[in-house]
């Protein structure tokens, strides 16, 4: 099975602007963190990305670094439940993590300005003084809320749904 065909990718232009990054090892292990519900980091990253990709398409916006940077939105390779053996860092995990996934999406690619933004800067309005320089910053920040909070309560509407 391919990578293309494990996360059910059928927009190829999508994935043609991805494959370099999800395809490589490292971001493969991102797939071994939960990060809401039973959602890995990878599959939130890739949701946010594809979303916000597609409103980037739609607005004229830089889609291709707005693809490849939300994609690595979260690529802090620890889990933040997991608060013994994290205690510190999960208490400022939500302040933190921006500032790994860019040092972390650095060590292993090369990025623009903007994707640079977009990465360190899509907790805002959490990190305050982080404040987006550039629009595609402020959409994928908000499509990471949007698509974080379906994941989060979507275990709840099943249940919710079973009991009706
Ligand atoms: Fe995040
Ligand atoms: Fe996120």
């Amino acid at each position: 099975m391919t990578i293309r065909e494990k996360y059910h990718i059928l927009d190829y232009e999508f994935y043609n602007y991805i494959k370099d990054i999800i395809e490589t090892d490292i971001v493969q292990k991102m797939d071994n963190y939960i990060q809401h519900g039973s959602t890995t980091t990878l599959t939130h990253c890739l949701a946010v990305s594809y979303v916000s990709y597609r409103i980037a398409q739609k607005f004229n916006l830089d889609y291709i670094s707005v693809a490849r940077a939300a994609l690595l939105h979260d690529f802090f390779l620890y889990d933040w439940h997991n608060i013994k053996k994290v205690k510190k860092l999960f208490e400022k995990h939500g302040y933190v993590h921006p500032k790994i996934a860019l040092k972390n999406s650095l060590k292993y690619f090369e990025l623009n300005e903007l994707e640079k933004d977009i990465i360190s800067k899509h907790m805002w309005p959490l990190t305050i003084t982080k404040i987006p320089k550039y629009k595609e910053t402020m959409l994928v920040s908000m499509v990471d809320k949007y698509v974080s909070i379906k994941e989060f309560f979507s275990p709840y509407f099943i249940l919710l749904k079973n009991k009706i």
